[in-house]
């Protein structure tokens, strides 16, 4: 086997043991039983407008197979701020992504967690929350808090593996569009957008 081969498949093994060990201390809180798929983190990232010069917020890298396909779409290590609640999977992306803002805390207090960067505007915020096992009134008030911190028109790009928007309609508050389906994912995901309306 090509050495080259040999390291990714290594690389890619090691990610799956850290998300495993991840699941098992905190199923709930991680919401997944795999890493995203590179397909999936690359549909995820394209909603990213590298031209506008604002950074990107991301929520819940996990194993940073999503930050790995943000960096790729163009957006700068500098210009990442990305939000881990797991001390061990934040201590592995420090590790991988050098450069990139990675901060140990909880999305749903980002006006606590984002630090220096509470008053900033992103371009847009790319989510891998597992909202599904939080409550409904704390899932909205998410979405219209990160969309407070985006410019109005620009999306939050959100992973979920339910067939319907893991947050309800409030068409008073943002719209709601459904993105894409990825079938090459374990297990197959759905991508939903929220933007103001
Ligand atoms: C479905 S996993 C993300 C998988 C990731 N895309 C990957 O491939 O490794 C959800 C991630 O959200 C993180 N998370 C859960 N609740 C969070 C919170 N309140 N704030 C920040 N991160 C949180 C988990 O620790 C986990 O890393």
């Amino acid at each position: 086997m090509q050495l080259r081969l040999k390291e990714r498949l290594g690389r890619k093994f090691d990610e799956e043991i850290r998300f495993f060990k991840g699941w098992m201390d905190g199923p709930k809180q991680v919401g997944a039983i795999c890493p995203t798929s590179s397909v999936t983190a690359k549909r995820m990232a394209s909603v990213v407008d590298t031209t506008s010069g604002l950074p990107v917020l991301e929520l819940g890298p996990g194993t940073g197979v999503i930050t790995k396909a943000i960096l790729a779409h163009g957006v700068t290590p500098e210009n990442l701020v990305s939000v881990e609640y797991s001390t061990e999977f934040f201590q592995n992306l420090t590790r991988s992504y050098p450069g990139v803002n990675f901060i140990n805390g909880d999305a749903f207090d980002l006006g606590k967690t984002l630090g220096a960067w509470k008053d900033k505007t992103f371009d847009s915020v790319v989510s891998a929350i597992p909202l599904l096992s939080f409550p409904m009134e704390q899932r909205i008030a998410l979405i219209d808090d990160l969309l407070d911190r985006i410019p109005a028109g620009r999306p939050v790009m959100q992973i979920t593996y339910g067939p319907i928007s893991p947050v309800i309609a409030r068409p008073d508050r943002y719209k709601i569009k459904h993105y894409d389906f990825v079938m090459r994912n374990i297990p197959p995901a759905q991508l939903w957008t929220y933007t103001r309306a």
